[in-house]
C-alpha cells in the first residue's frame, strides 16, 4: 500500500510554515463522493499543533457535529482553542440561504491562514466536515518535525439526491449495538444519510415490542447452525435450545437513533410483512392461516426458487391477511415503531410473500369472494392498503419493496425498486416517490470478485457495474426519484468486518452516484480515489474489498479453441499470467491479447501488477473451471455492457 502514499503525498503544492520557513508538502485529497465544484489554488494550510476554532453559530446540532471533528483533531494531537494561533477554522450558518446549496450543501474554502466552512443548515456543516476530514492523510498524527498541509482551494458542494442510503439486514446475522453504530459511522463519512434497518425476517425478530413480548422472547432466537445458508443446515431438532440471536431494546434503539442523528443519518426501520414473518409466527402462530407451531429459521432450507420470481415456501411464513386480529397485532407493532423512530418513513417490506397457504385455505377463499377481491394478488394489495392506513395513523409515511405496487397503492406511499428498475419506473409514472435499489446495481451481498477467491452467493456485481448505475431512467420525471441505496443482506455475512468487505468500496460508488452530478462521474478518477481510500480503511484496521485490483478472467471459444481474455479496470496496471502450472506469476507472460488455453491438466495463474509490484490477489483457476466459464458471463463489466 505504500505506493499509494507515494502517489497521494504528491509533489503538488509546497507551503512554508511561518515559524520555520520549512516547505511542507500539501496532501492531495481524494474526495469521495466527488464534490460538485472544486477549484484548486496554489496555497495550502499548514496544520500546527493548534487551530483557532471560530464558531460563528451556536446552533446545538452544529456544536455536536463540530465536537466530533475536534475529537478527531485532538486524537491526532491538534488542539482547537480559540485565539491560540493565527491559523483559523471558521464555521458559520448562512444568514441568507444560498439556494444552490439546499439543506445539505456547503461551501469550503481553504487558504494559507484559514479554513472557512459555511452552509445553510447544520446538515451542510456535517457534510463539509466529512470533506474536510478527507483533506487529512489516512493515519494523520500531528508531528512537529513533519508537518502536513491541507491543499488550498474552494469547494461548493451539494447532493444530487436527498435519499442516499445503505440497508443492513440484522436478522440473518445479528449485529451488536456497537457493530450497528460502527456501520452507521462509516457510512456517514461518505455522506450517506439514510440507514435502512431491516429489523425482522424469517431468521430473527430484532426489535423489542413491549406489548408483544414473545416477538423477542421467542422470535429473536434460533438454534445455532453453521455452513451454507439455505443449503445443508438442518432444521431445529426436537427440544433443541435456541441460543443464537439477540434483539435491540427500546433504550438501545433510542441510543442508535441519536447516534445516527448526530451523524446526519435518518433511520428507516423495516418490519417485513406479510411474508418473511417466520420468526414472528414462531412466537404468535395464530397470526398465520394454518396456525401451526413453527421455529425461527436457522438458515435451513424452507423454500424453493424456480427462477423468474417464482417460488414456494415449504413452511408457512406469511401473515393471514383476512384476520382482523392480524391488523390489531400490526397496529401494536407500528405504534411502538413510530414512537421509536423520528424519521418520516416506515418500511413495511412487502416482498416475496408466498400466497400458496392463502390460496389453499377455504376460509381465505370465502373472504376473497365475500369482499369482491379477485385473487390472492389482490388480497395482498388489500393487506398493503390496510397496513398503509395503520402506518399513516401513526403520523408516518409508508415505503415498501416494489411488490406493494401490485393492485394499487395509496397516495403518499413510496416504492423501493429492487427487482430491477421497472417497479420504480411504474411507481414514478403513477406519481409515487421512488427509492432505487435494483439488484442489478445495488445488491451489496452479491459476489464482487473472481469466484476462485470470493465467497460465492447467487449472483455477481462488480464495483464497475455499481459505479455505472444511473438512477433516473429515460422518460421518468426526476422529481419522483428520492434517491437510492445499496442493500446488504447477510445470509453469508457472519460479522461486521465481512459486512465492511462486502459494502466497501461498492458503497463509494453508491455514494458518488447519489451525491455527485451525473456529468462528473468518471471511472478512472473514481478508481484512483478509491485506491487512496483503501489506505484509510487499512489505517483504521477495517476490511475493504480490493477485488477490483484482481484480473477479470473471461474465456470463449474461437475456431474450436478455448481462448482466455484478461482485463483489469484499475489504472496503470499490467497483468501477468502463466498457463503451464508455474509460479510466481511475476516470472510469467505479460498479457497483451487473448491467448489459447492449451489442452491438458493445467491451471491459469494470473495477477495484476503496477510498477512491477503485485497489487491484486493471485488467482489460480483450473482448466476445467475455465471451460465452465466459456458460456457463462462470470462478471459484469461496464466496458462490455
Ligand atoms: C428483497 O431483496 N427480497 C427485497
Amino acid at each position: 500500500m505504500k505506493r499509494i502514499l507515494l502517489i497521494i503525498i504528491s509533489l503538488g503544492v509546497l507551503s512554508c510554515t511561518q515559524k520555520e520557513n520549512i516547505p511542507v508538502e500539501a496532501y492531495e485529497p481524494n474526495i469521495i463522493p466527488q464534490p460538485v465544484s472544486h477549484e484548486h489554488t496554489a496555497t495550502s494550510f499548514v496544520v500546527f499543533s493548534n487551530i483557532n476554532l471560530d464558531m460563528k453559530t451556536d446552533d446545538p446540532q452544529v456544536q455536536t457535529f463540530i465536537s466530533s471533528f475536534t475529537n478527531f483533531l485532538s486524537d491526532a494531537g491538534v488542539t482547537t482553542d480559540a485565539n491560540a494561533s493565527d491559523n483559523t477554522m471558521s464555521i458559520s450558518l448562512n444568514e441568507t440561504s444560498k439556494e444552490t446549496l439546499g439543506d445539505e450543501g456547503y461551501d469550503l474554502e481553504i487558504n494559507d491562514k484559514s479554513i472557512a466552512l459555511s452552509a445553510n443548515k447544520p446538515a451542510g456543516i456535517f457534510n463539509g466536515l466529512q470533506t474536510l476530514r478527507q483533506f487529512f492523510p489516512a493515519d494523520f498524527q500531528f508531528d512537529e518535525t513533519n508537518k502536513i498541509a491541507l491543499k488550498g482551494g474552494q469547494i461548493s458542494d451539494y447532493p444530487r439526491f436527498a435519499w442516499r442510503g445503505l440497508m443492513l439486514d440484522v436478522s440473518r446475522h445479528f449485529f451488536s449495538v456497537e457493530d450497528v453504530k460502527s456501520y452507521i459511522d462509516k457510512m456517514s463519512q461518505y455522506k450517506l444519510n439514510t440507514f435502512h434497518w431491516h429489523l425482522t425476517d424469517d431468521q430473527g425478530w430484532r426489535i423489542e415490542i413491549k406489548s408483544l413480548p414473545k416477538l423477542t422472547e421467542i422470535g429473536a432466537w434460533r438454534v445455532e447452525r453453521h455452513g451454507r445458508f439455505g443449503g445443508s443446515r438442518p432444521h431445529p431438532k426436537p427440544g433443541e435450545k435456541a441460543t443464537y440471536g439477540g434483539f435491540y431494546t427500546h433504550e438501545q434503539i433510542k441510543d442508535i437513533v441519536q447516534y445516527a442523528s448526530d451523524r446526519n443519518i435518518t433511520i428507516v426501520p423495516e418490519i417485513d410483512m406479510p411474508g418473511h414473518m417466520m420468526a414472528a409466527l414462531a412466537a404468535y402462530p395464530e397470526m398465520s392461516v394454518k396456525k401451526e407451531k413453527k421455529f425461527v429459521a436457522p438458515g435451513s432450507k424452507f423454500s424453493e426458487w424456480y427462477g423468474n420470481g417464482r417460488f414456494k415456501m415449504l413452511i408457512e411464513n406469511t401473515l393471514n391477511p383476512t384476520d382482523e386480529k392480524v391488523y390489531e397485532f400490526i397496529d401494536k407493532i407500528f405504534t411502538e415503531v413510530a414512537e421509536l423512530f423520528p424519521g418520516e418513513y416506515i418500511h413495511m417490506g412487502g416482498d416475496e410473500a408466498y400466497h400458496g397457504y392463502w390460496d389453499a385455505d377455504p376460509k381465505v377463499r370465502s373472504f376473497i369472494k365475500k369482499n369482491g377481491i379477485k385473487d390472492s394478488h389482490e388480497l395482498q394489495s388489500y393487506f398493503v392498503q390496510r397496513v398503509e392506513k395503520i402506518i399513516s395513523s401513526k403520523g408516518k409515511k409508508t415505503i415498501g419493496w416494489d411488490e406493494i405496487l401490485e393492485g394499487g397503492l395509496a397516495d403518499g406511499a413510496a416504492v423501493m425498486s429492487w427487482r430491477g428498475m421497472k417497479g420504480g419506473i411504474e411507481a414514478a409514472k403513477l406519481g409515487h416517490n421512488v427509492v432505487m435499489s435494483p439488484t442489478t446495481y445495488a445488491y451489496l451481498d452479491y459476489t464482487q470478485g473472481d469466484h476462485s477467491v470470493e465467497n460465492k452467493i447467487y449472483a455477481d456485481l462488480s464495483l464497475e457495474k455499481t459505479y455505472s448505475f444511473e438512477p433516473i431512467p429515460e422518460g421518468v420525471d426526476a422529481k419522483y426519484i428520492l434517491g437510492g441505496q445499496g442493500n446488504l443482506w447477510t445470509e453469508v455475512i457472519p460479522n461486521v468486518q465481512y459486512a465492511y468487505y462486502m459494502t466497501y468500496p461498492r458503497a463509494f460508488a453508491i455514494s458518488e452516484t447519489f451525491w455527485s452530478p451525473k456529468e462528473s462521474k468518471n471511472w478512472e478518477s473514481f478508481i484512483d480515489r478509491t485506491e487512496a481510500h483503501f489506505e484509510r480503511f487499512d489505517a483504521e484496521n477495517n476490511n475493504i474489498s480490493q477485488a477490483v485490483l484482481d484480473p477479470i478472467v473471461r474465456t470463449y471459444t474461437e475456431d474450436g479453441k478455448m481462448m482466455c481474455k484478461l482485463t483489469n479496470n484499475a489504472t496503470g496496471t499490467d497483468i501477468y499470467y502463466t498457463i503451464d502450472n508455474t509460479y510466481p506469476v511475476k516470472f510469467g507472460i505479460k498479457y497483451t491479447e487473448p491467448f489459447v488455453v492449451p489442452k491438458g491438466s493445467l491451471s491459469l495463474h494470473t495477477q495484476t501488477f503496477r510498477n512491477g509490484q503485485p497489487i491484486g490477489r493471485q488467482l489460480k483457476i483450473k482448466r476445467e473451471d475455465l471451460t465452465k466459464r466459456v458460456e457463462r458471463k462470470e462478471r459484469v463489466l461496464i466496458a462490455e455492457d
